[in-house]
């Protein structure tokens, strides 16, 4: 894929591009984005990572979790991204199931960079084997620790992980790991401010934060939810952007520039 879009001639960023940034101390802004109406304004609104997230089951689908999200949805939205997006860099998550082995999940990779233009996939969990393989195979792989939405079956509830002494342990560790295992991205979901901060000052590869506290290298939201169009419950690490704006274009913008300044998240949004 050629790092310059045909349209516009407008660089697309790449890895090495937030690398830097992390260097740089410069805060890395991003939002889930499931069609391309939004990956353009996302886009044109300065947001470097689009994440087309499963949450997308929940938001766009209407089920309670992400669990039936498939391959072919992420693919297909994935599309829709793509064709939207001028400059930011683009991550596609693998669904539910979708990386039971090694294999299948460099396959189900391969599909998303191949035919849905992502620029790197993320896998939730300490995967390690299935990291290293894809790594091997060439793909950028972005790993989520912390809250994983996919184990809510097996978690039961939706909660700040992280918080004993153990469970941080636990989390820290695997974060060392899966850089060692050759991630090059981390999000990191619903842990204490001052482990995500020990873990962002650990590791060379950016780490996002969603519900994580300021000190992250960068912070991702659920575009729905800073939109303030997602029904039910609000989750405490969110803030509608949407109140204090008069279009959608200057809510995203505002949230681009309090993620860089470093004034979102504030203490109320974190753990
Ligand atoms: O699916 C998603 O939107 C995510 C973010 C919450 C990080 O994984």
């Amino acid at each position: 894929m050629s790092q310059y879009s045909t349209m516009s001639r407008v660089k697309i960023k790449t890895i090495t591009d937030l690398q830097k940034m992390k260097q740089a101390g410069q805060k890395i802004s991003s939002l889930t984005a499931y069609d391309s109406s939004f990956s353009a304004l996302l886009d044109q609104a300065g947001v470097d990572v689009l994440l087309v997230g499963d949450s997308l089951g929940m938001v766009v689908q209407g089920h309670s979790s992400t669990l039936p999200v498939s391959m072919q949805d992420i693919l297909y939205h994935c599309q829709l991204v793509s064709r939207g997006r001028q400059q930011a860099f683009i991550i596609a998550d693998l669904p539910f199931m979708s990386v039971a082995t090694p294999m299948q999940a460099a396959e189900n990779a391969a599909l998303l960079i191949q035919q849905g233009g992502a620029q790197m996939v993320k896998i939730e969990g300490a995967k390690i084997e299935a990291i290293q393989f894809m790594v091997q195979q060439g793909i950028p792989v972005c790993a989520h620790l912390g809250l994983l939405p996919q184990l809510i079956y097996q978690s039961g509830k939706y909660a700040v992980q992280g918080v004993e002494e153990k469970a941080a342990a636990k989390i820290l560790a695997d974060a060392l790991k899966v850089e060692q295992a050759g991630a090059q991205m981390l999000i990191v979901e619903c842990i204490p401010a001052t482990l995500a901060q020990q873990i962002s000052e650990q590791l060379a590869i950016p780490v996002i934060g969603i519900g994580a506290g300021v000190d992250c290298d960068g912070q991702v939201l659920v575009l729905y939810d800073m939109l303030g169009i997602s029904l039910g419950r609000k989750p405490r690490f969110t803030k509608n952007y949407m109140q204090q704006a008069d279009s959608v274009y200057e809510a995203v913008q505002a949230y681009v520039t309090e993620v860089k300044e470093q004034k979102f998240p504030e203490l109320e949004h974190s753990f």
